[in-house]
């Protein structure tokens, strides 16, 4: 598990819901990204002084190639570290892609019922079931997992719930709140020692963005 080489940062972004709100704050706080990286097709692109190289992944890879040391940095959802319990240090709540993993199924059917699950996160709920000593299968579905209740192939799923549309346009409802959920900023063990200045001053930028939006948030008297 060797980190990347030389003085460059290598950094693993989340292809999908969260890249263009991760872009936004990179540049917010002054981390050179390449100007084509959102139309470009290539998978890895260098920032113009190269000082930071980008890993662009399916979310679910991230946490693989921070451990392994092929990134130095990532950037994914607690969604995703929480199911693949990957030896790494989260060093910074980015506070964007905010929904909720959550016990769901048809109205009536009450989350402690259920005897069979669905989920695109088996481990999430396993541990959570395991947890309350219930005794439940979890079925492994790739995507689109609302529709396992609806077909009978599960009493209920463990999904993520973000605005709750397409739960609510499958008639389907809440009925426990796993974890919140938002995007984590996670790092190599060796390279959080070896490049520690590089990764100082990469944190430490998005922090003072996060924090400045959060200020904001809070003057305007909303709800972080
Ligand atoms: C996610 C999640 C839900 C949906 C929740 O799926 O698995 O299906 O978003 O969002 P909402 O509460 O705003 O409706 P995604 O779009 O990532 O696709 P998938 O079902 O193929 O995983």
């Amino acid at each position: 598990m060797t980190p990347t080489d030389g003085q460059q940062l290598t950094v693993a972004l989340s292809k999908g819901r969260i890249m263009k709100d991760t872009l936004r704050l990179l540049q917010q706080a002054g981390i050179p990204v390449p100007e084509d990286i959102e139309e470009s097709r290539k998978l890895i692109l260098e920032s113009s002084d190269r000082t930071v190289r980008y890993i662009l992944s399916k979310p679910v890879d991230v946490p693989t190639y921070v451990e392994y040391g092929v990134a130095d940095v990532g950037i994914v959802g607690k969604d995703v570290l929480l199911e693949a319990e990957r030896d790494l240090y989260e060093l910074l709540d980015l506070g964007i892609g905010r929904c909720r993993m959550c016990v769901c199924g048809l109205p009536g059917t009450k989350g402690g019922m259920v005897s069979r699950v669905a989920s695109k996160y088996p481990r999430i709920a396993t541990n959570h079931f395991r947890n309350q000593g219930q005794q439940v299968e979890v079925i492994f579905l790739n995507g689109s997992v609302e529709l396992a209740p609806l077909i009978g192939l599960a009493d209920g799923i463990v999904d993520l719930v973000e605005t709750g549309r397409t739960l609510a346009e499958n008639g389907l409802v809440i009925q426990e709140e796993i974890a919140q959920i938002t995007t984590r900023v996670v790092a190599n063990r060796m390279s959080f020692r070896l490049k520690s200045e590089q990764i100082d001053n990469f944190v430490t930028g998005l922090r003072q963005v996060t924090e400045q939006k959060v200020q904001a948030i809070l003057g305007r008297g909303e709800q972080v």
